[in-house]
């Protein structure tokens, strides 16, 4: 029988450090609001012009490295991402050839926060069928695209300009500051090989869509219901500004990623006492005290990341995964839980062994 093995993992961090405070100087919010609902201290903003797969290239060369396995070795490539470089072709294949992989297939999925799980069973299928034996799963996200901030504002938070924004700009940045404090730039990568043997690799996967409530956490414009998919009213109107109902994806994300961890596991016959580590997606540090403490995992057991890099999305699970691993964290035959919820709605968990 053949198993996904995560033989290497990779991260790359774009350059740009912003505080919580920094953030205050272009909203009305402040570092102990933010702190306090949300666990994050700082995030990290790429350059403009930096993309996603620009993000990914050193993510997955770091991952190819760690695993041992060279370019020319890989057979697929899974990309999840919901913030691509462009709206077509999709990242998968820009990053095939920046890497300069054979003509593999490449997928691009877009299960925005669930995004890396999604890929992993994508992966983990594609080995017990036999179709391929090296993938390279890939969660990044530049989100910074999404931050509807003028030239002044990024200004201001970089710390080149110290007047105070127009009132109307600042009033606009504080509508949408429950969302635009959240999140950070940021990717990972892993590389999936097929593994001989039973005691090492994906263990069971357990995902799930529901796509009722969409409109609680979306981009509302900028797609092809309209005709054309973009135009000036939309922009006018901030349509490309995500739409997020805080309490509801909080209240959601809490049930189902408890609901999704606790089946996982019965239905594997473990208990959290056989798990090592809990890897969550990273959307609010509150969240995840509260999966914590229904599921009685005990903190040593819990790893955070949020406070550094806010939530970076598809990246969230597999950044984790690589610091853990480069800390010594997952030994082999490990058994990991990785939790997520994310748009779509999506959420799922899956069991590894490292
Ligand atoms: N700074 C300061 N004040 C803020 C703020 C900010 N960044 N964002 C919101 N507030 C204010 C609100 O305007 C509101 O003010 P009011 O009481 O005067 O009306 C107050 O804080 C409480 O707002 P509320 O939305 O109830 O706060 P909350 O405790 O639910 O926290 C979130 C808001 C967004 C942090 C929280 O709901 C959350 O994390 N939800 C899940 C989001 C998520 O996971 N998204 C990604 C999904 S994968």
């Amino acid at each position: 029988m053949l198993h996904a093995l995560i033989a290497g993992s990779g991260s790359e961090i774009p350059p740009n450090l912003v505080k919580n405070e920094a953030l205050a100087r272009i909203m009305d919010t402040s570092d102990a609001w933010i702190r306090e609902r949300t666990g994050v201290e700082t995030r990290y903003f790429v350059d403009a012009g930096t993309s996603t797969t620009d993000l990914a290239v050193p993510a997955a060369r770091r991952a190819l490295e760690r695993a041992g396995v060279a370019p020319e070795e890989v057979d697929l490539v899974v990309f999840a991402t919901m913030t691509p470089d462009h709206f077509f072709p999709g990242n998968g294949g820009l990053l095939q050839a920046r890497l300069g992989l054979r003509p593999v297939p490449c997928f691009d999925i877009r299960q925005q926060c669930t995004g890396f799980l999604y890929g992993l069973q994508l992966a983990d299928a594609h080995v017990r069928a036999g179709l391929a034996k090296t993938i390279l799963v890939v969660g990044a996200e530049v989100h910074t695209g999404f931050m509807p901030w003028s030239a002044g504002a990024w200004a201001r938070l970089a710390g080149d300009v110290d007047a105070p924004l127009a009132p109307g700009e600042w009033e606009f940045n504080t509508r949408i500051r429950h969302l635009t404090v959240l999140f950070g730039d940021g990717a990972a990568a892993v590389v999936v090989r097929a593994h001989e043997g039973a005691g090492r690799g994906v263990v069971d996967h357990l995902l799930a869509a529901d796509g009722a409530d969409y409109d609680k956490l979306c981009v509302p414009g900028v797609g092809f219901k309209h005709r054309p998919f973009v135009d000036h009213a939309q922009i006018d109107r901030g349509d490309f500004v995500p739409i997020m109902e805080g309490r509801y994806v909080f209240k959601m994300a809490t049930t189902r990623m408890t609901e999704v961890a606790q089946a996982i596991l019965a239905r594997n016959g473990l208990t959290t006492g056989d798990l090592s580590l809990v890897l969550m997606h990273q959307a609010n540090k509150r969240i995840n005290e509260y999966v914590q403490r229904a599921l009685g995992i005990p903190d040593e057991k819990v790893v955070h990341n949020i406070h550094k890099y806010g939530n970076t999305t598809a990246a969230t699970i597999p950044l984790l995964w690589d610091e853990c691993a480069r800390a010594g964290r997952i030994g082999p035959g490990d058994l990991v839980l990785l939790v997520g919820f994310g748009a779509g709605m999506t959420w799922g968990a899956t069991l590894v062994r490292g």
